[in-house]
């Protein structure tokens, strides 16, 4: 026999061997698909800006507004150093990532960490996997998103091309929303008088409000496009409280991917974009240079009985001249308006998100759930709470304005949701009971009922890994119908379906598209109506869901889900970092 012969230094060796040869052969199955790591640092710090004339100091990433943009690749690390030196408390999220076993560097306060406290520093850690498309970040404490937010673009990997034709450049577009005063005092005092915040002064295209208000004419964004090019707008709702029609004045786009998946392709004049929502468009500039400027005008779709800013943002569409026509004609062009659909023309807003599909190819295929494991029923609206005692509230009977999920309106914990999960500790934090359904029946988007009044608490929905999970929300009219942008952390759902009314279990689930239905992160819950959306519990962690309406956010629209630790390596959530902040 062979091995007689060879001695046992002989075999370590070659079973040394073949075993490296193991090794090198995976790890250069690696780095042939794995991406690289790329560094940022983000210093937070005031900085004074002007818009309408007037000059505030406001919360910034390294002085920039709005902050800087982030670009990677699918398949790359991120490795964000965030050093906090103002005064506020912040945290940053990465809105839209899917954060599969990063949750710890999720970010929206109290949820997955404790804020990053004066002084301090905190290294958001978190690989991208498969998502390609357009995101953003933005602070996730208090109303500090305001002004801390900017684009992430996720290109591709590399030698990947899009399921498009290659579009000549791209542009960030970026909506806000601007207060002439502070926004932390606006929500703080609003807070604590029970009262509504003010509406902003003004929404803006990459941080300009435009000539359409008072001393803006010099802040306003200008986008100059060459004739017979393609550009990739890259649109990107940051504004706090309002869902926007976008619209470029003589032109259709096409839009191509929502919330950093690709969709079926579709022209549209109008983009409706709620907060917490993305969505790539090609704009196919004219074949010949027109002699005309045109409008890109971006102005709120608002259902809800609050007041709201009902202001246009106004940015311009430009051509650049030929050198024949730039010698000849070389008067002021003339302005084209874009005409926006009405404010709360909801039969444009349901019309538009119908038209949202999955790809649904062999490449990119949509994985809908096709079995339930879990059934959930979620009301979610306006309601009212009891102030304390010692408080003066502005409703009646000493009440304030509130906003819950199955009439439980969130309170918000002292310690971060996920180091009590992780720890075992959640005890005093958390309640594991928050409601499958309603506490009662009633006609949801009918007369509201006497008793108005919300309960509140600081409850989850815990849920094995892998669970399926099937969610209906359903809007209630109690102050009124209104649509709320709701957003999911940690996952993308399947909109399986939406409808006018109270969803009906019976004949409403017939309708559900499993084919090709869209795949994002936020969805506007039609105003008066519902939405069906389907998800897999494949992320261990704790996953904020909220009302991206910041307001409504403050008010409580908001829960969480706990998603538990599964049995295999790759399912378990590694330990914190040892820089996560404490509270
Ligand atoms: Cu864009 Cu929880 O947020
Ligand atoms: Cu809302």
């Amino acid at each position: 026999m062979v091995s007689v012969l060879l001695t046992s230094s002989d075999i370590f060796r070659a079973l040394l061997l073949t075993l490296s040869a193991v090794w090198l052969l995976s790890d250069l199955a690696l780095a042939k698909h794995a991406g690289i790591t790329r560094h940022y640092k983000f210093d937070i710090k005031m900085q004074s800006v002007t818009r309408l004339c007037q000059t505030k100091s406001i919360v910034t990433v390294n002085g920039q507004f709005p902050g800087p943009r982030i670009i990677a690749r699918e398949g790359d690390r991120l490795l964000i150093k965030v050093v906090n030196h103002v005064q506020y408390n912040v945290t940053l999220h990465w809105h839209g990532i899917r954060q599969l076993r990063s949750g710890w560097a999720d970010g929206p306060a109290y949820v997955t960490q404790c804020p990053i406290q004066t002084g301090q520093s905190y290294v958001y850690n978190f690989t991208i996997t498969g998502q390609r498309g357009t995101l953003f970040w933005h602070a996730h404490i208090s109303w500090l998103r305001a002004t801390l937010y900017g684009p992430i673009v996720i290109l591709p990997k590399r030698h990947a091309s899009y399921p498009f034709p290659q579009p000549y450049k791209e542009v960030p577009i970026v909506f806000g929303e601007w207060w002439k005063a502070d926004t932390e005092t606006i929500i703080n005092q609003a807070m604590a008088t029970g009262g509504a915040p003010n509406i902003s002064d003004a929404f803006t295209i990459n941080g300009l409000p435009g000539p359409s208000y008072n001393c803006s004419a010099k802040e306003t964004f200008k986008l100059k496009v060459k004739a017979g090019k393609t550009y990739l707008l890259r649109l990107i709702n940051a504004a706090l409280n309002d869902e926007l029609f976008f619209k470029i004045a003589n032109h259709t786009v096409t839009v191509v991917e929502a919330d950093a998946v690709y969709v079926k392709p579709f022209k549209t004049d109008t983009v409706l974009i709620t907060p917490g929502q993305t969505t790539n468009v090609l704009l196919r500039a004219k074949s010949k240079t027109p002699s005309a400027t045109f409008t890109m005008s971006a102005r709120p779709y608002a259902t809800g009985p609050a007041t709201f800013d009902n202001t246009t943002t106004i940015g311009i569409l430009e051509y650049e001249k030929s050198v024949s026509a730039s010698k000849s004609n070389n008067k002021k062009l003339p302005l084209l308006r874009a005409k926006l659909p009405q404010f709360n023309d909801s039969n444009y807003a349901m019309k538009f998100n119908r038209k949202i599909r999955s790809l649904a190819t062999a490449k990119f295929p949509a994985k809908v759930p096709k079995k339930v494991d879990r059934r959930f029923f979620f009301t979610v609206g306006l309601g009212i709470l009891p102030c304390s005692k010692s408080q003066t509230c502005q409703g009646p009977n000493n009440t304030r304005p509130a906003a819950a999920v199955n009439n439980v309106s969130f309170v918000q914990p002292n310690i971060a949701l996920l180091q009590a999960h992780f720890f075992n500790k959640s005890k005093g934090v958390y309640t594991t009971n928050f409601p499958t359904n309603p506490p009662f029946k009633f006609n949801y988007t009918g007369t509201p009922p006497k008793n108005i009044a919300l309960s509140s608490g600081t409850k989850v929905v815990a849920l094995p890994f892998n669970t399926s999970v099937e969610l209906v929300l359903q809007d209630t009219s109690i102050l009124g119908a209104e649509s709320h942008p709701l957003h999911l952390h940690g996952f993308n759902f399947f909109v399986l379906a939406q409808g006018i009314g109270n969803f009906n279990p019976k004949n409403d689930p017939a309708k559900f598209n499993l084919v090709d239905p869209a795949e994002r992160n936020t969805v506007g819950v039609p105003s008066g109506g519902w939405v069906a959306i389907r998800f897999l519990a494949d992320n261990p962690g704790v996953w904020f869901m909220h009302c991206h309406l910041e307001v409504h956010t403050s008010w409580g629209l908001k829960m969480a889900w706990v998603v538990n630790d599964g049995k295999g390596r790759k399912q378990k959530l590694p330990p914190p970092p040892t820089d996560l902040p404490k509270c």
